[in-house]
């Protein structure tokens, strides 16, 4: 398996000025971190960040993308225009997202399609809620997030993509499962993947996101199944985000 990715997702935070203490901080901070880094800006900061992560080996992403190439949709934003700020991420699917903004499972798997067709690498959040959970449902919610982006990839596209999964009652909550709970989901992605791809399992990265921090990064990121780190509040500070990153290292 390839290095640990820790990706920051700054979600709708930040400012010019914010964001300019926090990613000199960034930028200053890599001494002894030998994981992958990636940070996922808010659109207006995708130029700022760009310039500031030049150099530094940190790639930079989106937190979505269209699933339209190009055209007539007002407010939305294509792979191509990413492409112009040298994105290799976006995330597609986040619970945020199927959320507030009505994602279907279609319209998710569709975004996957049209980021891997534009050259980016998709990070597909699957995730159950509170509910869902309580009900016993998780590898069930979490079969069918995944399925339907399986359903439209091909065998070959399985391998570029990376998956995070967030169960959404540990998102900005401060409750964590166990390791062992988010193993247990991660095993089960890695059987569906393979039985598309028999190389997914050593080729799809597959992260662990919800109230990750300093404090509890460690006890996810020492083990062999979970690949890095999604995250979210504590990548808005230079020392935690970095903090996170030195014990996937
Ligand atoms: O995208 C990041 C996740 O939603 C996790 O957010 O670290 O604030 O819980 P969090």
């Amino acid at each position: 398996m390839a290095r640990k990715l820790i990706v920051g997702n700054w979600k709708m935070n930040g400012s010019l000025a914010m964001n300019a203490e926090l990613l000199n901080g960034i930028r200053t901070g890599l001494a002894g971190i030998d994981c992958d880094l990636a940070i996922c800006v808010p659109f207006p900061y995708l130029a700022q960040s760009h310039e500031a992560l030049e150099g530094t080996g940190i790639a930079l992403g989106a937190q979505d993308v269209s699933a339209h190439a190009v055209g007539a949709y007002t407010g939305q934003v294509s792979t191509r225009m990413l492409l112009d700020f040298d994105c290799k991420y976006v995330i597609v699917g986040h619970s945020e997202r199927r959320e507030y903004c009505n994602e279907s499972d279609e319209l998710v798997a569709n975004k996957v399609q049209r980021a891997l067709a534009g050259g980016l690498t998709p990070i597909v959040c699957v995730g159950e809620s509170l509910r869902e959970k309580e009900d016993g449902k998780t590898a069930e919610v979490v079969g069918r997030q995944i399925g339907a982006v399986l359903s439209v990839l091909e065998e070959r596209e399985v391998c570029d993509i990376v998956v995070a999964y967030e169960p959404v009652w540990a998102i900005g909550t401060g409750k964590t499962p166990t390791p062992t709970m988010v193993e247990d989901v991660h095993a089960l992605l890695r059987e569906w993947m393979v039985g598309k791809n028999p190389d997914a399992g050593e080729c799809v990265r597959i992260l662990y996101g919800g109230s990750m921090k300093p404090s509890n990064a460690g006890d996810f990121l020492q083990r062999p199944d979970i690949d890095g780190g999604l995250i979210g509040g504590a990548s808005l500070k230079a020392e935690d985000f970095l903090a996170i990153a030195r014990q996937a290292s």
